[in-house]
């Protein structure tokens, strides 16, 4: 039974890819909810499906069978229209790759959603340059990705997914290409946003000490859940 209370609520949901004459089961039937506030950390080795799993719950990709519910609205066989404001107003979405807008500065990149999506107000401008400082890339604001290390690439991806202040986040790996300082920042970042703003936040890591912080660990294993437990997280040190 679905809980209608939930944040995010997965049912049944399935991914298959025809290959050729084969059918790749990439999900098996995937069911669970997360309240409002949670941090989950999602883990398990290459190829389990996580970022197949976050690209459903991101509204980024249709199940073959199941449905995802965000903040009680079932998304996965939503209009493009109906889905693209669901998905501007509720989840921030950081890639595995960054995927950020190569001929938009660091700053515009930050913006992008807030201009796509608001409506009326100017404190954007304030808010993406105060994002950016708090990822440590205040004297970078006008460089284009081109002139960005990985690391920083990252970083910017990370702001542009806290802009509008979505009650979800979603981030696949979002320390996996930085370095132990500005890993730890990233995670204070998400972390702080998850206890300040109640944001909900689902982590895809393959780092132990990084899922430690999260109130519950899901572990996929060949595209199902194999392991789904609530954890008391590791208090945060500053570095
Ligand atoms: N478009 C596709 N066509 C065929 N197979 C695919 C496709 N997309 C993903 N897969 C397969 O589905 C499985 C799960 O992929 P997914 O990217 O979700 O894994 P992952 O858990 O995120 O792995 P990693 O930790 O390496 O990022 C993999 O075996 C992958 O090869
Ligand atoms: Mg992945």
């Amino acid at each position: 039974m679905t809980d209608s209370t939930a944040m995010i609520a997965v049912e049944g949901l399935r991914k298959s890819i025809r290959n050729g004459a084969r059918t790749v089961e990439i999900l098996k039937g995937i069911d669970f909810t997360v309240p409002a506030g949670q941090f989950v950390a999602i883990m398990g080795s290459s190829g389990s499906g996580k970022s197949t799993l976050l690209g459903l719950l991101a509204g980024l990709d249709t199940p073959t069978a199941g449905d995802v519910r965000l903040n009680g609205t079932a998304i996965s066989y939503l209009a493009e229209d109906k889905l693209a404001k669901v998905r501007g107003t509720t989840v921030g979405f950081v890639f595995q790759s960054y995927q950020l807008v190569p001929t938009l500065t660091a700053l515009e990149n930050v913006l992008l959603p807030y201009e796509l999506n608001a409506e009326g107000g100017d404190d954007g401008l304030a808010k993406a340059r105060e994002l950016l400082a708090s990822v440590g890339l205040s004297d970078r604001l006008d460089h284009y990705p081109v002139q960005l290390s990985g690391g920083e690439q990252q970083r910017v991806a990370l702001a542009r997914a806290f802009i509008l202040q979505p009650p979800i986040v979603l981030a696949d790996e979002p320390t996996g290409n930085l370095d132990t300082t500005n890993g730890a920042h990233v995670l204070e970042l998400l972390l702080h946003l998850n206890r300040t703003a109640g944001t909900t936040l689902v982590l895809v890591t393959h780092d132990p000490v990084l899922a430690g912080y999260a109130n519950r660990r899901i572990v996929l294993r060949d595209g199902t859940v194999v392991a789904d437990e609530l954890q008391q997280p590791v208090e945060m040190v500053a570095p």
